[in-house]
């Protein structure tokens, strides 16, 4: 099948290799010149493990193609894809400006009845938006070509979009239109075979449901940094409070692990959404409000672990720190800790010697050049002269370091983990101190 995808972003990518890759026709759209001309050139802008293999190969193909001209995708094919972003708005709300902005393509420039599928998060109504726009468009332009809004929520993981998207755990549509449907289920037929992923229903429910799906996962973590800012101060060890609930199958091992706070792309800004969509209904949904105030307290948790320690005094201190990126295997810092922490760390008058194996180029781009930060090679170059460890991101390479080097090369024999990822026996017998995110039995005095 013929397909054209507007935005290539995380999702609008993974979607057109991931189509392409089983055969379907793609044409991705992007108003960014610059990163379509290095698409062309087979330049992939973003981290995502196995997207460059076939986002080179189905382009070499010709199965997958880019282009910035909008004309041009919406002459290519039936079937339409909305994957830009949905940003959010001052007031939390999700700005659905480039959603829109697509429509108003769609309409100037169909020839055709389309098919308009959107895949950005959005809240509910805004398959209704879509179709409003374009038939004031095709109105003004005194035509009566149809035009239907489909909702096709993506549920991919940042880190593996890749595989997500080829075995979905499953592909929800939102359409009352039975033509849609039975193209929809054409197009996803290849990702359907092991068995039947395909859940359908209508727009809204299909809006609302990605929305809950993030913010019950988004819910889960901020739940779990309470327990375990509640087992620090009560003298527990959130590590094995999440090992002792987590064996419970209602419960599950999923999402519970504590940490230094969710961010990202998706959770901050979905669950802001929601609940501003809640309130536009005259609901105040407390749980989303709590959700998101508890996972702002938990970005400035290692910091005031560190300003404690250091009594306040951070002026000249150097941090190694050890993970950029919101989440391992991305590129991605949008929303991630690791920000939060080093603003606060700046505004000491610490100094951050940061290594991350995917994201510095994107660190590099946010913060450019400053006295009080250097990016390094390595994790081990990260440590020269540095008093302190602190870990923001749980990457594959960060979980067996050689602590004997990590003992005679910080001055304060210090590691501030936000990820948990060392046992705290194993460090202290190294001569180490340490504190976790709920464990270590030196935290509740810091
Ligand atoms: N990133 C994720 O993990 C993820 C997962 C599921 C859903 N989503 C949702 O998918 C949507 C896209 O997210 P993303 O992370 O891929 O965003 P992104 O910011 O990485 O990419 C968006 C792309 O859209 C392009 N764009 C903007 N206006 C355009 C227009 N008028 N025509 C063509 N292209 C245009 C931008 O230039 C950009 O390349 C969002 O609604 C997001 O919430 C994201």
């Amino acid at each position: 099948m013929k397909v054209t995808i507007f935005g290539t972003g995380y999702v609008g990518l993974v979607t057109g290799a991931c189509l392409a890759e089983v055969g379907h026709q793609v044409l991705c759209v992007d108003v960014d010149e610059q990163k379509v001309a290095k698409l062309k050139q087979g330049i992939i802008p973003i981290y995502e493990p196995g997207l460059a293999s076939i986002v080179k190969s189905n382009h070499a193909n010709g199965q997958l193609k880019f282009t910035s001209d909008g004309a041009e995708g919406v002459a290519h094919s039936t079937l339409q894809f909305i994957a830009v972003g949905t940003p959010p708005d001052e007031d939390g709300s999700a700005d659905l400006q480039y959603v829109l902005a697509v429509a108003e393509t769609i309409g100037t420039h169909m020839q055709q009845d389309r098919v308009i599928i959107d895949k950005s998060t959005v809240p509910v109504g805004t398959a209704d938006k879509v179709m409003a726009k374009v038939q004031s468009v095709l109105a003004a332009r005194g035509s009566a070509l149809k035009a239907d809004v489909v909702s096709n929520p993506e549920f991919l993981k940042e880190g593996a979009a890749v595989s997500d998207f080829m075995r979905p755990d499953r592909i929800v549509i939102g359409t009352d239109n039975e033509n849609s449907r039975t193209l929809m289920h054409e197009l996803y037929s290849p990702f359907n075979r092991n068995h039947d992923r395909m859940i359908y229903m209508d727009t809204r429910s299909a809006e609302l449901t990605k929305y809950a799906a993030n913010a019950m996962l988004a819910t889960k973590i901020s739940f779990m940094n309470e327990i375990a800012n509640l087992a620090e101060r009560l003298g527990a060890d959130v590590e094995k409070v999440r090992n002792g609930i987590g064996s419970d199958p209602r419960i599950g091992y999923h999402f519970i692990y504590p940490g230094c706070g969710y961010g990202g792309s998706c959770f901050p800004k979905d669950v802001q959404a929601l609940a501003r969509t809640a309130a536009e209904v005259g609901y105040q949904a407390p749980l989303l409000n709590a959700v998101e105030s508890v996972n702002q307290h938990q970005k400035q948790v290692l910091f005031e672990k560190i300003n404690q320690y250091f009594k306040g005094d951070l002026s000249g201190k150097t941090f190694a720190l050890w993970g950029l990126a919101f989440k391992p295997n991305t590129d991605d810092m949008r929303e991630a800790p690791s920000r939060v922490l080093m603003e606060a760390l700046w505004a000491k008058g610490a100094k951050i010697q940061a290594f991350d194996p995917e994201a510095m180029e994107e660190t590099q781009r946010i913060y450019g050049d400053r006295d009080d930060f250097q990016l390094v090679g390595t994790k081990e170059a990260a440590l020269k002269n540095a008093d302190a460890l602190v870990i923001c991101t749980e990457w594959q390479a960060f979980r067996a370091p050689d602590f004997d080097l990590l003992a005679e090369r910080l001055k304060e024999k210090l590691i501030c983990d936000g990820r948990n990822l060392y046992d705290p026996k194993l460090v202290k017998n190294k001569g180490l101190k340490y504190f976790g995110i709920g464990v270590g039995d030196s935290i509740a005095t810091y």
